[in-house]
């Protein structure tokens, strides 16, 4: 095996999803900028490239997967199927809840801590945007996806694609997830990396709980699309389209 540092991040969590557990420790974005190498992204951030490969080698040698599911073999419909289930539904159940936490410490506290105000405002442009995102994916790509695997499954004439379509549905989320994942930052650098002072009051606390951990979930599913499913459901199209399984 090469050595895990010229592997591109993207690629290491592909291979072995625990070590999003430790990019996420180092704030390393395995998802939109996922395509450099873990040298190069250790470099960029200051950080010790020694220390993370070192924890990186434990997790490879001990083969912990983050969820237990083999990513990289599964078929591309029941990969949509599993991102709507886990990360799509989770979206939608917090977001409601973490708009009124994220308001409701804005309206009793900004007045002594103004980010919370600029934290309140960010969460509800990104709350708003992810649902106008998924929906999108939910009613033209995944079922565009599913489209071509029955495709490829039943060699139907009729299912076959004509002419490429999903490269620029495709451009289009990968611009939207960069948004979502400079908003996440964007409200994690106010947040002071989602440090409540030491005063802060139970809904405080929690509200920054919340983002943290919507953070994590965020970059796992965005890493599921940006480097599973659309360079494999780019590849399938292709496939179909030159008659490879004709
Ligand atoms: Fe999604
Ligand atoms: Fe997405």
């Amino acid at each position: 095996m090469k050595n895990l540092r010229e592997i591109t991040l993207a690629e290491l969590v592909t291979q072995q999803s625990g070590a999003a557990v430790i990019f996420e420790k180092y704030q390393l974005d395995f998802c939109c900028n996922g395509k450099r190498t873990l040298e190069d992204a250790c470099k960029s951030q200051g950080l010790n490239v020694d220390e993370v490969t070192e924890k990186l080698e434990v997790i490879f040698r001990k083969n912990t997967k983050f969820i237990g599911e083999d990513f990289q073999n599964m078929s591309l419909d029941k990969l949509a199927d599993y991102i709507m289930f886990k990360h799509h539904s989770y979206v939608r159940e917090m977001v409601p809840v973490m708009l009124a936490h994220t308001q409701k410490v804005a309206d009793k506290h900004g007045e002594k801590y103004p980010n919370l105000v600029k934290i309140a405002e960010l969460w509800h442009e990104l709350a708003g945007e992810l649902t106008h995102h998924m929906f999108k994916e939910e009613n033209i790509l995944f079922p565009y996806v599913k489209r071509l695997v029955a495709a490829y499954r039943t060699a139907n004439e009729v299912l076959m694609p004509r002419q490429p379509f999903i490269s620029s549905p495709i451009e289009v989320m990968e611009l939207e997830h960069d948004r979502a994942g400079e908003l996440m930052k964007e409200i994690r650098e106010l947040s002071n990396n989602y440090t409540p002072p030491l005063d802060a009051c139970t809904s405080y606390q929690l509200s920054f709980n919340e983002l943290r951990e919507f953070e994590m979930d965020l970059h796992r599913h965005i890493h599921l699309e940006n480097n599973l499913l659309f360079p494999k459901a780019i590849k399938l199209e292709t496939e179909l389209l030159h008659g490879v399984f004709n």
